[in-house]
């Protein structure tokens, strides 16, 4: 009795624990042999990664080229050189790995995943459970609430298994609540068909799946403190006092300069870590408003390098936010144009991978943090 509660007790310690240091890479910013001098992955400081969405699927599909993650030589090469972390910009998103019901297509993700193996990258996992970018099957099918949660078990179980050790972090739920902090009980197929309950249930399925991944919450919008990221913070204490598997929270930073840069990051990221969660930083981008000749002004591109900074600053305040990820690094194929009119110049590069401030303002914050 007394042996079995024992081992009781510490697996639930194992699933609550935050695996900071993630076993899968020695040291993932060194890059080893891929790494170049000068590199934001070069300039971080140990425990840092410094990710990148890797394009392809979703919008890249309607656009006038190729995909970029396997055609573009330059683009693979930066994305290699660059950084320590990767995210798929969609290619392990519901509509894009389940196409039908009975058939999953995981060639895209896996390439994605063999690069960040052969670079020394860690991947970020995007996503399991979501209102948006879901195949028609689904969203359209007339499916029981039994059959539902069958088929949401075994996807998770399919795909966070097929990459168990090596996804060192997943977006397990995305975008749940609204602005106000209510769930989204409408737009949501999983909250409404099955209830608030199935959050703690996929991040049981998922901790299952692979033990050693952190599981996350991920939204946008909840980089202040505001009715939003307060609807997180209640429910991840509460599901973390029922032993969920919740490991992370992480704001995604798809920032403007329309509005003002929100200063209390640090702050609210330190209320996370206060509850002994890992905090992440995972979509960064900074878009503004374009003038006629498309081409950003100097103090444009100086206003976004200080919010670029600044976000990087907050999260290395943050002991526990060890994961910086920017939504793609140029210009070229951000989707920033494609969903917000008028706005564009978010990503840290030009079309031309050429360097602007906020690339350099990145690169520096890191130095200077590494040699602290
Ligand atoms: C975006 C992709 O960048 C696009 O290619 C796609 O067409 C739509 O989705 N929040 C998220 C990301 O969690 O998955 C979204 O990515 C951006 C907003």
């Amino acid at each position: 009795m007394r042996a079995i509660r024992i081992v009781t007790a510490s697996l639930v310690a194992a699933a609550l624990s935050v695996p900071l240091a993630w076993p899968g890479l020695a040291t993932p910013q060194d890059g080893g042999q891929h790494a170049e001098r000068g590199t934001l992955r070069a300039a971080a400081p140990r425990g840092l990664v410094i990710g990148s969405a890797a394009a392809g699927g979703g919008h890249h599909l309607d656009q006038p080229y190729p995909d970029p993650f396997t055609s573009d030589r330059e683009y693979r090469r930066l994305l290699g050189s660059e950084f320590s972390s990767v995210s798929p910009e969609n290619q392990m998103k519901w509509d894009f790995v389940h196409p039908e019901r009975d058939r999953y297509e995981f060639g895209a993700a896996d390439a994605i995943v063999a690069f960040a193996a052969e670079r020394r990258q860690v991947v970020r996992g995007h996503t399991l459970l979501w209102h948006s970018q879901n195949p028609a099957w689904l969203e359209e099918g007339d499916f029981s609430a039994e059959e539902l949660r069958s088929i949401l078990r075994e996807h998770v179980t399919t795909v966070v298994g097929r990459y168990r050790g090596r996804v060192q972090q997943w977006d397990v739920a995305n975008e749940i609540f609204d602005d106000t902090g209510a769930l989204r009980t409408q737009e949501n197929i999983w909250l409404r068909e099955l209830g608030p309950g199935i959050v703690a249930d996929v991040f049981r399925w998922a901790h299952r799946a692979d033990p050693r991944a952190q599981l996350f919450f991920n939204d946008y919008n909840v980089e202040s403190v505001n009715a939003k990221s307060d609807a997180y913070f209640a429910l991840i204490t509460d599901l973390r006092a029922q032993r969920v598997p919740v490991h992370g929270f992480s704001v995604q930073a798809h920032l403007s300069t329309r509005y003002g840069f929100p200063a209390d990051l640090r702050d609210n990221l330190q209320r996370f870590d206060d509850l002994g969660l890992a905090t992440a930083v995972t979509e960064l981008d900074v878009r503004m408003d374009l003038p006629e000749s498309g081409v950003p002004t100097a103090e444009q591109l100086a206003q976004q390098a200080d919010y670029y900074r600044r976000t990087l600053q907050a999260c290395l305040d943050v002991e526990g936010c060890r994961s910086f990820t920017i939504w793609g690094f140029t210009d070229k194929y951000s989707w920033v144009p494609v969903f917000f009119e008028g706005e564009g110049s978010a990503t840290v590069m030009r079309e031309d991978f050429s360097r602007k401030p906020a690339y350099h303002a990145l690169r520096r914050t890191l130095h200077e943090a590494r040699r602290r």
